[in-house]
């Protein structure tokens, strides 16, 4: 074309990024790679190899290692082996690693991005401008942390030995996510990169060679699922973090329950993206083609439903149509393209499958009228509007450029059909209104909030979901705490023979019966308690009781034995009760001294009942009850003083990193300490602001149960706190599986820790549990505190831009 003609048609020519130096990097590979295990390229095991391809066109790029058991069993024992030293090595040792690792990514950042658009088949564009600084600045921003590690997480130390499992839509930042907060703790690690998508961790692998990186601190295993499922499996490892489809997140909190794991997903979403009437309707505009033509639209977080306030839907749509026009697909090398190929064949068959169900309800879509190239795997832009909310397209993550939309009235109204998912990673919220939009992020039942930006992160805050979008978060504070354990757990010794109450079978079912039906002589006046459900006393639906003994084997009384029914009832009254939630974090102190001021009151009750049921003597009784007052006020004085941040993200604007409660979460206790373990643990939940489901001590209740007076006389609205007397793991059970259940701590039995990781797989609630190891609810160290509070709030990250 001649200048002339360009300067007549203003048509865009093509400009190609040079890949000589990526395809002479294959080349020196012979295009053939193996597994990096042990600080070298290893033959996989049974010698077989797949072909990773170039989504532009289809052609194969190179042969990488399947991995089967024994390769991965290869690289966790590399990664054991080198953890001593990598620990041995300190703060500031690490942290020179991590320095160089970011340094060294940074000098190839071109070889980097050409390679990862050659793999994935994302534009240059944004291999150059995000995936590859993005993985490096996280890496530098470790190590930071790596070098503050004694100074900012006293008390605690490394996970051990991390296998990592990464999807392929930003093959090398996923890594950086893993990888950088992994090794700033002090641990080693097993990656396996997503078939589709090996090479950039092979190259990775590559530059920690080159910057001397210990053998054996980082191993690449590459294959399929098979080879991820070999590795989950793996008993040698301390910790699984993974990133990918909530279906295979599932089966790994499924296979890795009651092993003892650190376990984090990040899974899939299907994010909200509001506009509302006063938003700039032209930077929103924008805001869609970052939030779902990014990347293709393969991202977790994409913002996938738009939501469009209906006074301004035409209009918007329209804009939005005019811009889907003048977007460009085609090679992702080609420097001026916006939208890259689909990373494979099968990602584009499930988004072909997904658009033509969306038709076929009859909903309608939008293409624009340009043809993608006919050579390698592409899919125009996609547009489906009026759409129904609990439509298919609506529902499902279609992981493609695809955005399905529809309108709303009210900011209300925007909020029901936002949180109208079974996800929760991220939102995006379009308006000039600054008191709508903070108003608006702390009902978003996300991990991440934008407001008017979308799909912006940075290593210093956390990212992360609430719901089916897993937990966990990768980035800032809160992210280090995902590789980190308390030192004191490793010596937490295991509770002993008898030392929690059996489950109990149809003797003591049949003797609580007979007690309750038979009395002798002039009956008693019934002190039997009751269950405590939405602030009332509340009989058991079964109508059994269960016989209370204390410690010398009489019988000190009947405890309610509540069923699944009664948990249920439970739950919904923490559902519906939402008033706990929304009060002041000053309004739930003075609840909490309150409950305090009264426990002290009636402080000699509880010591006679503790006696009784424990068997201790005057004074230990005493200090189980003044302990159990003054954690009272621990938490009390917590309360609005557990901060969250302002993460200092390099943008102009502030990421306000909030902790929120959970809002429903199940609390199990163990039996030994059965006031001051029950207070210990439901204490920093209400703290927080959680509406809680207890099920005190099975074999000593009656502490527990004592409480009601106490709630009912400390201002506490109905619905905070409900108790469930029974059986432990019966009850816990049912807890587990149920999904209004966002958190569930579980104290009791090793088994029982297995059974309630196993049984969160549903809704993939959160679980912290002790697998079967007794902390002493005396020590601050173990039983109050940050650990306890962290674990009743997930962090939200609210990012606010400013400047006009
Ligand atoms: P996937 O979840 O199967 O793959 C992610 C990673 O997990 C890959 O490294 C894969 O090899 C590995 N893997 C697969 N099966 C495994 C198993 N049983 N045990 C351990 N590791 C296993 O995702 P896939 O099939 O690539 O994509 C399917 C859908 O998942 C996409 O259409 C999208 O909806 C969603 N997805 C979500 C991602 C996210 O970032 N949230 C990333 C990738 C996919």
């Amino acid at each position: 074309m001649s200048v002339r003609e360009i300067f007549e048609t203003m048509e865009y020519g093509p400009a190609p990024e040079a890949d000589d130096v990526a395809r002479a990097w294959l080349e020196r590979h012979g295009h053939r790679f193996g597994h990096y295990i042990g600080g070298r390229f290893v033959e996989p095991t049974t010698g077989e190899r797949f072909a990773t391809q170039h989504p532009g066109d289809g052609s194969e790029l190179a042969q990488v290692a399947q991995g089967d058991a024994a390769d991965v069993d290869a690289a966790v024992q590399a990664a054991r082996a080198a953890l001593p030293g990598w620990r041995k090595l300190g703060p500031h040792g690490r942290a020179r690693y991590l320095y160089a690792l970011a340094r060294h990514m940074q000098k190839h950042a071109r070889l980097l991005a050409v390679l990862e658009a050659l793999d994935n088949g994302k534009p240059i564009r944004e291999t150059r401008d995000l995936d590859v600084p993005l993985a490096a600045r996280h890496f530098y921003h470790h190590a930071g942390w790596a070098q503050l590690l004694e100074q900012e997480f006293p008390g605690y130390e490394g996970v051990g030995v991390c296998g990592q499992i990464i999807p392929w839509n930003f093959p090398l930042l996923m890594l950086a996510w893993k990888v950088a907060p992994a090794l700033a703790a002090g641990n080693t690690v097993v990656l396996k990169p997503a078939e589709f998508t090996p090479l950039t961790a092979l190259l990775f692998a590559e530059l920690a060679t080159e910057v001397g990186l210990p053998a054996g601190v980082l191993n690449v295993v590459t294959g399929d699922g098979s080879t991820g499922a070999a590795l989950v499996a793996h008993e040698g490892l301390d910790k699984v973090a993974f990133t990918g489809s909530t279906e295979v997140g599932r089966l790994i909190r499924r296979e890795t329950a009651g092993r003892g794991l650190e376990l984090s997903l990040e899974l899939g979403g299907k994010s909200p993206f509001i506009v509302f009437d006063d938003a700039d309707l032209d930077g929103a505009v924008e805001g869609v083609v970052d939030a779902i033509w990014f990347n293709q639209g393969q991202v977790c977080c994409a913002g996938s439903r738009l939501l469009v306030q209906e006074s301004v839907a035409q209009r918007f749509e329209a804009k939005l149509r005019a811009r889907m026009e003048k977007l460009r697909e085609g090679p992702p090398l080609d420097k001026s393209i916006d939208i890259g190929a689909i990373v494979a064949p099968v990602q584009l068959e499930r988004i072909q499958r997904l658009v033509e169900q969306g038709k076929a309800e009859g909903y309608a879509c939008y293409q624009p009228s340009w043809a993608v190239p006919k050579e390698g795997w592409y899919y125009p832009p996609t547009l489906f509007t009026d759409v129904s909310p609990a439509s298919t397209i609506a529902q499902e993550e279609i992981f493609g450029p695809v955005i399905v939309s529809m309108t709303f009235r009210t900011p209300a109204e925007a909020v029901e059909l936002a949180n109208d998912s079974r996800y929760g990673l991220a939102a995006s919220v379009w308006t000039e209104n600054v008191n709508l939009a903070l108003d608006v992020a702390p009902k978003l039942k996300a991990g991440v909030v934008w407001v008017n930006s979308t799909n912006v992160f940075d290593a210093a805050a956390g990212f992360g979901g609430y719901r089916e979008s897993g937990f966990g978060r990768e980035g800032g504070r809160e992210g280090m705490y995902e590789y980190l354990r308390p030192a004191f757990e490793a010596d937490l010794p295991a509770y002993g023979e008898g030392e929690l109450a059996p489950p109990a079978g149809a003797a003591e079912l049949d003797a609580g019966v007979e007690a309750a039906a038979a009395p002798s002589g002039l009956p008693a006046i019934d002190r039997t308690p009751k269950l405590f459900i939405g602030g009332k006393q509340k009989r058991p639906d079964g109508n059994y009781v269960y016989p209370v003994v204390g410690a010398g084997g009489e019988r000190v009384g009947e405890a309610p034995l509540g069923n699944r029914k009664d948990v249920r009832d439970a739950v919904e009254a923490a559902e519906k009760n939402a008033a706990w939630s929304k009060a002041t974090a000053h309004g739930r102190a003075q609840v909490l001294y309150y409950l305090a001021e009264n426990l002290a009151l009636r402080a000699p009750e509880f010591e006679e009942r503790l006696r009784a049921l424990t068997g201790a003597d005057r004074k230990a009784a005493g200090r189980e009850v003044e302990t159990a007052v003054g954690r009272l006020f621990t938490y009390a004085a917590y309360a609005d003083k557990y901060d969250g941040s302002v993460h200092p993200t390099p943008m102009r604007n502030v990421t306000l990193a909030m902790n929120e409660p959970w809002e429903v979460m199940a609390v199990v206790c163990p039996d030994e300490a059965p006031l001051l373990a029950f207070v210990s643990l439901v204490a920093p939940a209400l703290a927080m602001g959680n509406r809680v489901v207890a099920v005190p001590s099975a074999r000593w209740p009656l502490a527990a149960t004592d409480l009601y007076q106490v709630l009912e006389t400390s201002d506490l609205p109905a619905g905070a706190v409900n108790i469930v007397t029974g059986v432990r793991d019966e009850l816990a059970e049912v807890l587990a599986k149920h999904d209004a259940v966002q958190a569930m701590w579980y104290f009791g039995s090793a088994e029982g820790s297995a059974m309630v990781e196993r049984e969160s797989v549903g809704n993939l609630k959160a679980t912290w549990v002790n697998a079967g190891k007794r902390r002493d609810w005396y020590d601050p160290a173990q039983a109050e505190g940050r650990e306890f509070l962290r674990h009743a709030t997930r962090v939200k990250n609210v990012w606010v831009p400013y400047g006009e």
